[in-house]
């Protein structure tokens, strides 16, 4: 058995957005399987064509279109099943399969390792997240294996499924909300004040409602009657943005799943920040546009994560968004 550490991660894309990862990658890509984009560190140098010319990669910085980024990476040439699931085992525990090669022989490998009993079906919310790290394997070829023992999805895959609910919600943009309230291991608790911009048609306001919050909904269209009617839920109808944070005073947490320009929910989460009214945010950043446009995305988006303790990310339920959240504490 070979080991041998990969310098650089590995991000698994999101799938439709790989041109998105590709750019971001720049020159630092250095190879794909399947999914799996293989970016080598700076000082390696190399690299393969990519579709843009830019290096948008800046040292250090996170890269925002992936669902997983495999930390510490390395490629393992095997002879057997059991070697290979015993040298994972050795490892650590828990190990999710990423598949694209060599399937059957990876779901072997898979099938000598301990089961996910706890990830591997839809998880109700609230759900606590377990603390054991996950990692991520796949297969090359049939003997060769490229692995990470810590990612950056506790999820396997960069995969989450919820218990849903088909009938409370009008939409079911609140598995998003789920989602990044999972991943902050935090959510609003009862009584606390929430405002929900952009709260039409309800599928937010839905769930912080649910988890006894009272909830401010500022959107220029209306709740769903269903939702509009529950109890601790306020509705006004009116610009998000042109509302000022001292109109609405203190709040325990601010969401926002406006459709806008990225740039002026920045200047409105600015406002927040600086009245010192709310510390805890969950805020979608709305995507369009086309290829030209992905500079000005990419660099608002950054400017959002630069905001101290903050952190972008894309979650497994955003569609061509991404979502800034903070305090990201982990
Ligand atoms: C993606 S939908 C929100 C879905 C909602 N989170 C849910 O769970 O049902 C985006 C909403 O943003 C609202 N919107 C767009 N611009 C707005 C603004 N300036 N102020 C308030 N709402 C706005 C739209 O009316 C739309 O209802």
């Amino acid at each position: 058995m070979d080991r041998e550490n990969l310098n650089g991660r590995i991000y698994q894309a999101v799938q439709g957005f790989e041109d998105h990862l590709q750019y971001e990658l720049g020159s630092s890509l250095s190879g794909q399987w399947g999914d799996l984009y293989y970016a080598q560190s700076a000082e390696d140098g190399g690299g393969i064509p990519c579709l843009s010319n830019q290096k948008y990669r800046e040292p250090g910085k996170e890269i925002f279109w992936q669902l997983n980024e495999w930390l510490e990476p390395f490629r393992l040439h095997f002879s057997s099943i059991s070697e290979a699931s015993g040298a994972l085992r050795e490892i650590q525990r828990n190990w999710a399969l990423l598949p694209f090669a060599s399937y059957r022989r990876a779901v072997l490998i898979q099938s000598k390792l301990p089961p996910l009993a706890s990830m591997s079906k839809p998880r109700p919310f609230p759900w606590q997240l377990p603390e054991t790290p996950l990692g991520a394997f796949s297969l090359l070829d049939e003997n060769t294996l490229i692995a990470s023992a810590s990612c950056s999805s506790p999820f396997p895959a960069g995969r989450i499924s919820f218990v849903e609910d088909r009938e409370g919600p009008p939409s079911r943009a609140y598995l998003k909300l789920w989602e990044a309230l999972t991943r902050l291991r935090e959510w609003p608790r009862p009584g606390e004040r929430c405002l929900d911009a952009g709260a039409s048609p309800g599928g937010w306001t839905w769930a912080l409602a649910q988890l006894g919050a009272e909830v401010v909904a500022v959107d220029r269209s209306p709740l769903e009657e269903r939702v509009a009617v529950l109890p601790r839920v306020q509705y006004i109808r009116h610009d998000a943005f042109t509302m000022k944070p001292e109109d609405l005073g203190p709040m325990d947490w601010v969401f926002s799943d406006v459709i806008s320009y990225p740039d002026r929910l920045y200047d409105w989460v600015e406002k927040w920040l600086a009245s010192g009214l709310c510390s805890r945010f969950v805020c979608t950043i709305k995507w369009q546009g086309d290829r030209e446009s992905l500079g000005e995305y990419f660099a608002v988006s950054r400017r959002f994560a630069a905001l101290p303790g903050s952190r972008v990310l894309h979650l497994f339920h955003n569609k061509h968004e991404l979502c800034w959240m903070l305090p990201w504490k982990l």
